[in-house]
């Protein structure tokens, strides 16, 4: 009699350690949890997340032992510590994969591993378990990676000087041009494309999912499909679905209370993301942009995010004690839910994007390296649900940002526009919409490809 195809249930998670990775894996895994398969997560010794298990009840965590911690990306830049971090841990991981098998009796249906994590692929390759690369980036930064990966340092260079070049735009990817290729603050430029290189060889993976939806980036994601010749799932935004949140710093929910208080669409909410710095000059001139402003404002400043100062500069404290509210750290998302809240302004990292966009909200755009440059240059230019704030910090444009997205015609279009989008993202996950589609496909490849027979 013809065996039948019995199915392996248990999915692996290999997410990197940082906020801005681990949520959309953390989310990823309770969307596959929902559709009935077990999920185990992967954490560096390192890099245990204290409170994992208690948000996670029914979720496995097993530990990969010897990873160098998440924190020396600050002290090697997140190239190096990305090179370093994929060299050591690769032996460490086949051993805890291969203890798993033995445990779980060989029922691993797939490791699902962050594209920066790369290192996963070879063990899975080696143990004979199929893997997918997760891209909690958007599919237009994948883009770049995979056009970045194919160029030579050198030519790259030259050409760059060339305005010509530099405005040229990238093939079937309008408004995309050369010169956005996201390299800036990523280091030296050649170590930046082996990263490129390694993220876009695709090896054995037999698939790609990309925390994005086909109404946001359908060009990008043609793109991909044709490239990379096998499957991408393109599935997001996945905090629609997922409720659960895993915060690696301690959420102030007194800033609920206080919003609570404010009118309707009158607070710019300010937030840059788990990573990125200021300088003091900076702080200030936000401070008294925003005080003249006269706008209610409401301000994450993470601990440690002032380079040389342990605490915030009395002037700002002061400054902002009549129309602002300052947090270390948010519930970003009931923020951005909050009917107080009229705009945000961000560094444009594309969780924060998302997290935008499907509550509707306008943005000011103040990016920090290529890859949020990359999602601002969407934001106010293919979406047009925001604007950018360049050049060097001054009150004087930071009023009239401001002013701009709260009291004018002009927020106000960008707000329609962000509704309009809010509504085609939350259909998309809906049932028969694209994401909801891309889940469904993932589901089938995990059932039936990835069964023993
Ligand atoms: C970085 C990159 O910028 C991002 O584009 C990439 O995809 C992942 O790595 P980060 O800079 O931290 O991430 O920004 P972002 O992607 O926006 O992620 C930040 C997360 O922290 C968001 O999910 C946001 O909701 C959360 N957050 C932020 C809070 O929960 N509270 C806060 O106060 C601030």
């Amino acid at each position: 009699m013809e065996k039948r195809a019995e199915k392996r249930r248990r999915i692996v998670l290999v997410p990197l350690p940082l906020q801005g990775h681990i949520t959309p894996m953390m989310q990823l895994g309770q969307a596959l949890n929902l559709k009935g398969f077990s999920i185990t997560v992967a954490l560096g010794e390192l890099n245990q997340v204290s409170s994992s298990s208690q948000h996670f009840p029914g979720f496995q965590f097993v530990t990969i032992l010897e990873t160098v911690p998440v924190s020396q990306h600050e002290t090697l830049g997140l190239v190096e510590f990305l090179v370093k971090l994929n060299k050591t841990t690769e032996a460490s991981f086949k051993n805890c994969i291969a203890q798993l098998l033995l445990q779980q009796g060989n029922d691993i249906a797939c490791i699902i591993y962050d594209e920066l994590m790369y290192f996963s692929e070879a063990a899975a390759k080696d143990l004979k378990v199929p893997s997918v690369m997760f891209c909690t980036g958007s599919a237009t930064n994948q883009v770049c990676s995979c056009i970045l990966s194919k160029l030579n340092v050198e030519k790259f260079l030259i050409d760059m000087e060339d305005p010509e070049m530099q405005d040229k735009v990238v093939e079937n990817l309008h408004p995309l041009k050369y010169k956005n290729l996201p390299t800036s603050g990523m280091g030296p430029l050649e170590p930046f494309l082996d990263i490129c290189r390694e993220v876009c060889n695709k090896r054995t993976a037999s698939g790609v999912i990309i925390n994005t939806t086909n109404c946001l980036e359908s060009l990008s994601l043609s793109w991909l499909q044709q490239e990379l010749e096998i499957p991408v799932y393109p599935l997001g935004p996945l905090h629609i679905r997922a409720s659960a949140n895993l915060s690696l710093l301690e959420e102030d929910r007194t800033c609920i209370e206080w919003l609570n208080k404010k009118k309707p669409r009158s607070v710019i909410y300010i937030s840059f993301g788990s990573i990125a710095h200021m300088e003091t000059k900076e702080l200030l001139e936000m401070a008294c942009g925003l005080c003249d402003s006269n706008q209610p404002f409401l301000w994450v400043i993470r601990p440690g995010s002032i380079p040389g100062s342990e605490s915030l500069p009395e002037e700002v404290s002061k400054m902002v004690f009549e129309r602002g509210y300052i947090v270390k750290w948010a519930p970003q998302n009931k923020v951005l839910a909050h009917p107080a809240v009229g705009g945000f302004w961000s560094h444009c990292g594309w969780n924060s994007t998302l997290e935008s966009i499907v509550e509707g909200v306008p943005m000011i755009c103040r990016p920090f390296n290529g890859e949020q440059k990359l999602n601002a240059l969407y934001i106010q230019s293919v979406w047009r649900i925001g604007i950018q704030l360049e050049g060097e910090m001054d009150r004087g444009s930071v009023e009239r940002a401001v002013k701009m997205l709260i009291m004018d015609d002009e927020g106000a279009c960008m707000r329609e526009r962000a509704l309009g989008l809010k509504e085609k993202l939350k259909a998309s996950v809906g049932i028969g919409g694209s994401s909801y589609n891309a889940l469904d496909e993932l589901v089938n490849y995990l059932e039936t490809e990835c069964s023993t027979s």
